[in-house]
């Protein structure tokens, strides 16, 4: 049973298209994270999926009801933001119950359910404190309080951590991932922190200009991004992505990069960078599959490191590669400087190619 369904979802306030075009399906208890860069759509789409802008074309359907021209209030939606905003003059008894009172539920009903979901969220000892006497991490768990008590079909939750400090966040991400394992809830999270949305999400909508750009498992799309912005978003540090020649040489095909070395490549990647609209493509690889070595070696690719930080189980460094950085971790017990000229082999069964012109991962034909 589809919980949300987005239908070709578009807004404009202008010219500028906020949200193109957007179609996905939120299924029954599942954990959604749109995530992209400031102004690529998010809090647009989440908004119009909560009823608080009108749509400009498309279709939303929350539970088997078109919702489009529904009022917010009508839509069976909680929203959670970023800035809590809870009543300072209120308990946080009060702070939970008074979206009940507004819809004149009895006074045991209201307990009952206040008391549940403070349990759920463990703050039943904090029922009759003021929000000034709360911590951060509190006043958003009494947040969230506010939008379990009306028990919601969907959750929607705009960047709800990004007012807490670093370790806070960590510590909050675990327990949003555990109030949706307990409840089974269906939400939607916006943020602009791929971390957060790989770590928590069940799938993830990448969005970039107004456009979603991939929707689907953490796992896939770390696995698979379908482009290269995918693949620089999603990761951290970044995937590296090189601007390549498809080239051939001594009968086989290989990649040639701008200052002139060759990169052999395996069947399948050979069939891929065959498929290239225009002769070039991008070649990218994520830190941890790539090897450094200090001598040239047949099919490693020179370059020279940029910078070198160790963070104690693990020391990145930065190789610069023609124009482009380099992401490599190392094993601490490895030593090197800055300026030192080193080779970087690639792991061809987990290597990336893009297609030099449309930035999409180019597939081998078969
Ligand atoms: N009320 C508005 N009027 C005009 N442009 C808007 C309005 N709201 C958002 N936008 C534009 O739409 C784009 C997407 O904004 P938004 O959804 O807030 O992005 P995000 O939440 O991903 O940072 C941005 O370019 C933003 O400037
Ligand atoms: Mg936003």
């Amino acid at each position: 049973m589809a919980e949300v369904v987005l239908k070709d979802v578009m807004k404009a306030y202008g010219a500028v298209h906020a949200v193109k075009d957007v179609s996905f399906t939120v299924e029954h208890g599942e954990f959604v994270a749109l995530v992209g860069p400031s102004g690529c759509g998010k809090t647009t789409t989440l908004n119009l999926i909560a009823g608080l802008i009108p749509l400009t074309d498309g279709e939303i359907v929350i539970g088997e009801r078109v919702v489009t021209d529904l009022d917010p209030k009508d839509r069976d939606i909680a929203m959670v933001f970023q800035n809590y905003a809870l009543y300072p003059n209120k308990t946080v008894f009060n702070n939970l119950a008074f979206p009940l009172q507004m819809r004149k539920q009895s006074r045991e009903a209201i307990d009952k359910k206040v008391r549940d979901a403070a349990k759920v969220l463990d703050i039943t000892h904090l029922l009759d404190r003021r929000p000034r006497e709360l911590s951060g991490g509190q006043q958003q768990r009494v947040a969230l309080g506010r939008a379990l008590v009306r028990d919601p079909a969907v959750f929607l939750m705009d960047e709800p951590l990004s007012n807490l400090d670093a370790k806070l966040r960590v510590q909050m991400r675990s327990e949003i991932k555990r109030f949706h394992h307990n409840l089974n809830a269906t939400i939607i999270y916006v943020t602009h922190d791929q971390l957060e949305a790989v770590t928590m999400a069940d799938k993830m909508a990448v969005m970039h200009g107004g456009c979603l750009q991939q929707y689907d498992t953490p796992a896939n799309v770390f696995a698979n991004p379908i482009n290269t912005f995918v693949a620089s978003f999603v990761g951290s540090p970044a995937m590296s992505l090189i601007p390549v020649d498809v080239a051939t040489e001594g009968g086989g095909t290989v990649l040639r990069g701008a200052s002139g070395w060759t990169l052999p490549l395996s069947a399948i990647n050979a069939r891929k960078a065959q498929g290239s609209s225009n002769g070039k493509a991008v070649l990218g690889a994520r830190h941890s599959t790539l090897k450094l070595h200090r001598t040239a070696l047949p099919g490693a690719v020179p370059g020279k490191v940029y910078s070198v930080e160790p963070t104690g189980d693990v020391t990145f460094a930065q190789i610069i590669v023609d124009a482009e950085v380099v992401n490599i971790s190392l094993d601490p017990s490895v030593v090197i400087q800055p300026d030192e000229a080193v080779w970087i082999e690639f792991d061809q069964d987990r290597m990336h190619l893009f297609d030099g012109q449309t930035t999409m991962a180019l597939k081998a034909a078969e």
